[in-house]
Order: C-alpha cells, then structure tokens, then sequence
C-alpha cells in the first residue's frame, strides 16, 4: 500500500479539523461542505505515516494506513518524578545472571522499539535479537578467540597499545567485550535513512531506559559495536539486511548487581543564549549547506 488510505466514520467526526491542523506534510482539508477530512487533492503521497491525524482525533473517527483507531495504546499519566528518578538511578551493567530473560519482559522490550521516533518517520531500522544464552555464547567465544590474535599483532600493539593490553585478559577468560551478559540488541539502519546516525541511537535509548524500569540491566556497547566493524562474519550471522549496516549494539540481561544510590555526575556547562545574530552572506549559507548538510 504505497498511497495513504483515509476512512472517516462521519457518524463519530465532530468536524473540529484537529487532524487538518496537526498535519506535518499539509495533506488534509475538510471537505467544503460536509467538513470531513479528506486528502488535498494528490498531496496524499506526501503523507509520512505518522499518524498524528489518528492520534489526535478527539473521538476515534479516523483511521488511516488501514490502522484502527480502537487498536490504538492508551495515553497514561506519567509521573514525571519517578521518570527522573530513572534516569538519576539507570547504571551500565557489567555483572549479569547467566540465564535467559523471560519471554514475557523480552516480548515487551522488542514491541516497544516501534515507538521511537525516526527522522521523516523512515522507520526502517532492523533489530536483531540475541535471545538465547547460548546464541550470545557462541558469539562471544567467537569474538574473543579472534580478539586475542588480532590484539597480538605488532602493528596493533605498536599504534593502540592500550587496546592490545586487554589481550592478556581475555585469554585468561574475562569477558571483556560482552561482560557476561546473556543478550545482546544490534541495531542495523538503510544506507538511505534520513537519519542514520540518530534513528539507531534514540531506539536504543528508549530501549536502555525501558529495560531498566523493568529491572533488566544494560550496557551501551561501544566494544560490540568495534567488533561488528571489524568482524563481518558477525554481520552475517545476524543476518543484517541487504543495504543496511550496523549502527550500535546493546547488551542486556538480568543483574547480577544492585546499586543503592545514585552517581554524582558533574554538572554539564549549560548556557542561556541572548543578544543579536551575526549575520553572514547567502554565498556562505549555500556553500555550507552542499558541504555540511546534504554531504
Ligand atoms: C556510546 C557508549 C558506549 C559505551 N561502550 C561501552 C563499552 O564498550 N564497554 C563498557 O564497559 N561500557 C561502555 N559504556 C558505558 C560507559 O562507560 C558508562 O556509561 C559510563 O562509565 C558511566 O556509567 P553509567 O552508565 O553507569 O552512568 C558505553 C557508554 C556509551 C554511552
């Protein structure tokens, strides 16, 4: 279905155009005389399936992309306290349970992953989900069989001798990669996304939060994500999509640690912007808009 479908239930539309006004791409009218939404006519290829129109109707009477108003999740109350709360409180994981986490927790992480927002609404990126120990296991012995030659190498040791003296630890065992954790989300995005490098990011954000308010613990993984760049075989076994690529990994599972206060971090250098604009020419703002932005 490439056109947006629009179907109005006239006996529920009370004619207030909330789904004209809250239109990003301008694609709705209310009809002249009946004052029913409908489609400017051929602006409805414009329409990005946000469906701000759906979500805004006061009464349930429209429903597009074939989506049922009815089948919509209800707008809760939240407490904005207890969400600070998580945020002061969330700690990176690096001590797990060594056991799978419950389909029932697992079920909900993966299904709340379609709420975060894209850029232009592409929402196309791909999670692939380690969900089996076992699974997880075999990737990290993989991993950390091949670290161990790869961090012995003279060149690597010469240019990152930091990075070539994890070497010694992982040979002995330690897990210094995926810290024993037993899941692992990778996030893979289209060469073609308006926003590859934000898309990937903020679902992992709303991934990291979500989890730990159900007490699931994770870590950002800059390390896993090294890996898949320098390991494409990974890539292949999870079966990333012909034209996407990794973006970021993060791992999950169950703690094995329990924090009983907050971190102090320091405070942030946060300014109040004021006063006037220095203007610069046109020339300036086209040249930079070819190099910084479309580039
Ligand atoms: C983008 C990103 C990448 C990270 N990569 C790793 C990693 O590879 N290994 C690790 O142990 N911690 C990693 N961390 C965790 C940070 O070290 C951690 O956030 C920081 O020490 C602060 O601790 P906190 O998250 O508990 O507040 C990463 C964090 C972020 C945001």
């Amino acid at each position: 279905m490439n056109i947006a479908e629009l179907k109005i239930d006239e006996a529920k539309c009370v004619h207030c155009g909330m789904c004209v006004k809250d239109c990003i791409v301008h694609c709705l009218e209310l009809n002249e005389e009946s004052k029913i939404p409908q489609f400017v006519k051929g602006k409805e290829y414009n329409c990005i399936k946000c469906q701000h129109c759906l979500a805004v109707c006061p009464t349930g009477a429209l429903s597009i992309w074939g989506k049922n108003p009815d089948d919509s999740a209800d707008i809760g109350s939240i407490n904005s306290e207890e969400l600070l709360s998580l945020i002061k409180s969330r700690r990176s994981i690096r001590h797990y349970k060594p056991e799978n986490l419950d389909s029932e927790r697992m079920n909900k992480l993966k299904d709340m992953l379609k709420y975060a927002p894209t850029g232009v609404n592409f929402h196309k990126l791909h999670f692939a989900f380690v969900d089996d120990i076992e699974v997880m296991d075999h990737i990290r012995n993989h991993v950390n069989t091949k670290l161990v030659d790869v961090l012995a190498n003279p060149v690597v040791k010469k240019t990152h001798p930091h990075i070539a003296s994890l070497r010694g630890a992982i040979a002995d065992g330690h897990d210094v990669v995926f810290r024993g954790a037993p899941h692992m989300v990778i996030v893979s995005v289209p060469a073609d996304a308006h926003c590859k490098k934000e898309d990937p990011l903020i679902a992992l954000s709303y991934f990291d939060l979500y989890a730990q308010s159900m007490g699931v613990g994770t870590l950002w993984c800059g390390f896993a994500y090294y890996c898949f760049k320098m390991f494409p075989e990974l890539s292949e076994y999870i079966e990333v999509p012909e034209g996407y690529r990794v973006a970021y990994a993060m791992l999950f599972g169950i703690p094995d640690v329990k924090y009983t206060r907050s971190a102090q971090p320091e405070e942030y250098n946060i300014t109040s912007v004021k006063g006037q604009i220095k203007d610069l020419s046109l020339w300036q703002a086209i040249k930079r808009l070819y190099f910084n932005v479309f580039r």
